[in-house]
């Protein structure tokens, strides 16, 4: 038999879809309008840096989809927009296997310059693996731009060629970055209350 809720009585479920994820932050460590003057200063390198020259935007989704949205609207010289899907953290905070999967067409990244953007470089294997499936795949070049950087947990020897701010070992979310699919939508850069990664029980 259904057990049914008393009238105006909540679910442990529609109280976890009611709370507000702003109390799950622990401190705010990248506010938005510091997000803003980090993206406008890398922004200005890139339209120097490509300027007169013809090339793509491949944004690492889910992560990147914020940033590289902010980043494009701040790059004043004709680009093209293209989608790359690299899972490689599953609900928790440690990092899983990579799983690639490419939008692009051939035509895509066949002959051009591809600037890959992601929302942070940590062990650096995604942009280590994505950069060479690319070029094995007849790309002219392929550059980065990453939100943040972590260089203490880097496992592979990758340097991204932009960067907005670079962060300690701590795991962050917000602007895009998410812990167990949650917080992209946080506007600022935050990290999370001991009790909501590691739940009490
Ligand atoms: P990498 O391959 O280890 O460099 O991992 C990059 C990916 O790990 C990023 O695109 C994120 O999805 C995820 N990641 C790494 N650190 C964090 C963090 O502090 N918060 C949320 N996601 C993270
Ligand atoms: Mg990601």
């Amino acid at each position: 038999m259904l057990c049914r809720q008393r009238e105006g009585e909540q679910s442990p479920q529609e109280r976890v879809l009611e709370a507000n994820m702003h109390e799950d932050v622990d401190q705010i460590l990248i506010s938005e309008e510091q997000i803003q003057a980090g993206i406008d200063r890398v922004a200005d390198t890139i339209t120097a840096d490509y300027r007169g020259k013809e090339f793509s935007v491949v944004s690492i989704l889910k992560g990147s989809c914020v940033f590289a949205s902010d980043l494009i609207r701040r790059i004043p010289i004709p680009l093209e927009l293209a989608f790359v899907s690299a899972e490689s953290y599953r609900d928790g905070t440690e990092s899983g296997q990579l799983k690639l999967n490419f939008f692009p067409s051939g035509n895509e990244i066949e002959g051009r310059n591809l600037l890959l953007v992601d929302d942070i470089l940590d062990t650096g294997k995604t942009m280590w693996n994505l950069k060479k499936e690319l070029m094995d795949r007849g790309a002219a070049e392929v550059r980065s731009c990453v939100f943040l950087d972590k260089p203490s947990r880097r496992a592979v020897e990758y340097d991204a060629d932009y960067r907005c701010f670079e962060v300690e070992d701590l795991f962050v979310v917000g602007y895009g970055l998410d812990y167990a699919g949650r917080y992209r939508n946080l506007p600022f850069v935050g990290s999370l209350k001991e009790s909501v990664i590691t739940p009490a029980g």
